[in-house]
């Protein structure tokens, strides 16, 4: 059977590649293992913002609806009803995805594919028993979570005591304690949805703090609010072993432990590269991730991969922009992967978006940098729905060119907002251009327009 063009993995990076070459008239299978959606519908960004909008509610009921002078009598979370609901969701979506494929002339293949080689020119993949051949491959087999060699958690794993994100977000009962290890994205959103329905949740962090690369201050900013709702934050302490009943850190030369029901294991996650066959056409793997290009492109000719797999930026709207940009190279039109303006989200409760660099990260690449730092109260909408907000937004402006480099907010909303800083960033608006947006009121995002002239460039 011959195509245009076969794409592997049906995540965000796979299935709207093969939905942009469907589209564009392109013949085109795509070969997906599991189920369409990949990670992000299935076990990552769909299933964890469903929890995590149960948990918001829950906390808006209780302890924080009185300060609304709104009352409610004893609330409670049905956990499996919530993890039934996260199954409609992921339902409608997935559906969602396959009736995209449909209109788009895709054929779907539910099996795992292989590499082969290559036929002449075309590219052979293995899948269900049938030899697929395609003039163009897309490799889009995402990423998987990391499992470190730390004494006691292949064990953990395979007893059902340690969770990844599958299992975390399968969980039927909640567990009365819980140790989540790595304060990252993965670690933070889930402790914000089970440390807040009912769960004793402590994080273990090797760093000296939690988020990552985000804002200091904002990183210290939410790890309080976290504190206030009851979790525990172990910092520079690092996990050494995992026992049957618990987690032992070791923290300035001593070990501790944490007896916990349930452990997450949330400490990075690891590109799917080695697992299709991409040694059958030389494809260059580079600490476990493929080697691409700013089109996407791998180092054999007409192969492409995107999305998580690539190492790149694992957030489900880069996979989306790497699947189109390969598309585009396929059909010749110019286009290329920029990573400058790729706004990346905390959906705890308050949110954290970013977008671009932070003052440090500017100042660091030469920049002549400046950062306004203000109170999200400067925004009429905050004060408003946050009674004792403390939320914060800090925005980079470059005082050579007069434009905005970082944008860094620390409130509810910033997600839905935050993509409007990246256009700036992204299109070099300078201030004046800048100050000349309107905003709708009262919304949020008129922190931009504070800021805008807040700011002296
Ligand atoms: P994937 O979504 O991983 O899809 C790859 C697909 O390829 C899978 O379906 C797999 O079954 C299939 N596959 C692999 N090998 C083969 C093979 N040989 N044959 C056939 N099929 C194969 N990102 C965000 O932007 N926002 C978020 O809020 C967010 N939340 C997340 C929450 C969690 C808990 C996790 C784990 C991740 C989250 N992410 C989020 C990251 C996001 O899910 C990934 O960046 C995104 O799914 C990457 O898309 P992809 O298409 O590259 O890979
Ligand atoms: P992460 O890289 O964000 O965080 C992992 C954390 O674990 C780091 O802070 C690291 O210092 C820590 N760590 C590593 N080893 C440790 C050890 N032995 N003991 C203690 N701490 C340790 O990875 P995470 O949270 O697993 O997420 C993976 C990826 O998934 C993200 O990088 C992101 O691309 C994607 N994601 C995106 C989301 C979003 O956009 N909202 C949500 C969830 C995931």
């Amino acid at each position: 059977m011959s195509y245009d063009v076969i794409v592997l993995g049906g995540g965000p990076g796979g299935y709207i590649a093969a939905e942009r070459a469907g589209h564009a008239g392109l013949k085109t299978v795509l070969i997906e293992k599991r189920a369409l959606g990949g990670t992000c519908l299935n076990e990552g960004c769909i299933p964890s913002k469903v929890l995590l909008n149960s948990s918001k509610i829950y906390h808006y009921a209780t302890p924080y609806g009185a300060l609304y002078g709104v009352h409610a009598q004893a609330p409670s979370v049905d956990q499996p009803a919530v993890i039934a609901r996260k199954r409609k969701v992921i339902h409608t979506l997935v559906s969602g995805v396959g009736a995209a494929m449909k209109a788009n002339h895709v054929e779907v293949v539910n099996a795992e594919g292989t590499i082969l080689g290559r036929s002449g020119t075309a590219i052979q993949v293995g899948a269900g028993g049938k030899t697929y051949e395609g003039t163009y491959l897309i490799i889009a087999t995402g990423s998987k979570a990391s499992v470190p060699p730390i004494p006691g958690v292949k064990e953990g794993l395979a007893s059902g005591f340690v969770m990844t994100n599958l299992e975390a977000l399968e969980l039927e009962a909640l567990p009365k304690r819980m140790v989540v290890i790595g304060g990252g994205v993965i670690g933070l959103e889930l402790a914000a949805y089970y440390g807040v329905v009912g769960c004793a949740v402590e994080v273990v962090e090797m760093l000296p703090k939690i988020a990552g690369p985000i804002d200091g201050e904002i990183s210290a900013l939410l790890q309080k609010g976290y504190e206030k709702d009851g979790m525990k934050f172990h910092l520079n302490a690092k996990v050494v072993r995992v026992d049957a009943d618990g987690v032992v850190y070791e923290k300035d030369g001593r070990e501790e432990k944490i007896v916990c029901e349930k452990v997450l294991l949330a400490i990075g996650r690891r590109p799917v590269a080695d697992t299709c066959g991409v040694e059958k056409l030389n494809i260059a793997v580079e600490r476990g991730a493929i080697c691409v290009d700013e089109c996407c492109r791998t180092n054999a000719v007409n192969v492409f991969a995107v999305g998580d797999c690539n190492g790149k930026s694992m957030l489900a709207h880069s996979a989306y922009r790497m699947g189109e940009v390969a598309v585009n190279t396929i059909l010749g039109r110019k286009d290329r992967m920029r990573y400058k303006a790729i706004p990346s989200v905390l959906y705890t409760n308050p949110e954290v978006a970013c977008v671009g660099m932070t003052e440090e990260q500017a100042k660091e690449a030469g920049m002549d940098a400046v950062s306004v730092k203000l109170p999200m109260a400067y925004a009429g909408r905050y004060v408003a729905e946050n009674e004792n907000g403390v939320g914060i937004a800090k925005f980079v402006f470059d005082r050579k060119y007069r434009t905005l480099v970082g944008a860094h907010v620390m409130s509810n909303y910033s997600s839905e907002f935050i993509v409007a800083c990246g256009i700036m960033i992204e299109q070099e608006m300078t201030i004046d251009a800048i100050r000349e947006i309107v905003y709708p009121h009262p919304s949020v995002s008129e922190i931009i327009r504070e800021a805008a002239f807040a700011v002296s460039l």
